[in-house]
């Protein structure tokens, strides 16, 4: 067990960790952030999207020890001053969530492709390639992430 610090959604925390656990795990275990999500835990669905550093990431590969010191951004800290950003309020607005167990890695990994420049339908379907859900289809995200672009 090693100490790490890691700063989560702009507060800073000082836990005890095996410093090869994943981020994954420590957000959930550790610091209780049940936003992201462990679908496969194998890079593969993007349940478990996050940001670190502006950067969406799977959480489920990345080492906590290698995000130390790093901004790191779950779904919790998404909204604003308590608000939805566009994004959240598109896919409340288009229905792009049933069961919403891909929602948050959806989001985080959006956010991060609509911090570039404006990005195409195209650009949109080739992001949510590494996105997985398995009920809403992807249709009515896809809107939602194209409202968003716009707004
Ligand atoms: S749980 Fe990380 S990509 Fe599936
Ligand atoms: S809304 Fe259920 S997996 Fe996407």
């Amino acid at each position: 067990m090693s100490e790490i610090a890691l700063n989560v959604n702009g507060r800073s925390h000082r836990l005890d960790v095996d410093p090869a656990t994943p981020l994954l795990y420590v957000l959930r275990n550790d610091l209780k952030l049940n936003g992201a999500k462990f679908g496969c835990g194998l890079g593969q669905c993007g349940a478990c999207t996050v940001m670190v550093d502006g950067q969406a990431v799977f959480s489920c590969l990345t080492p906590a020890m290698l995000v130390e010191g790093r901004q790191i951004k779950t779904v919790e800290g998404l909204a604003r001053n308590g608000g939805l950003t566009a994004l959240q309020q598109a896919f409340h607005e288009h229905g792009a969530l049933q069961c919403g167990f891909c929602t948050p890695g959806m989001l985080m990994a959006a956010a991060d492709l609509l911090a570039g420049a404006r990005p195409t339908r195209e650009e949109i379907v080739d992001m949510l390639s590494g996105q997985i859900c398995r009920c809403t289809g992807y249709e009515p995200i896809v809107r939602a992430i194209e409202q968003a672009a716009t707004s």
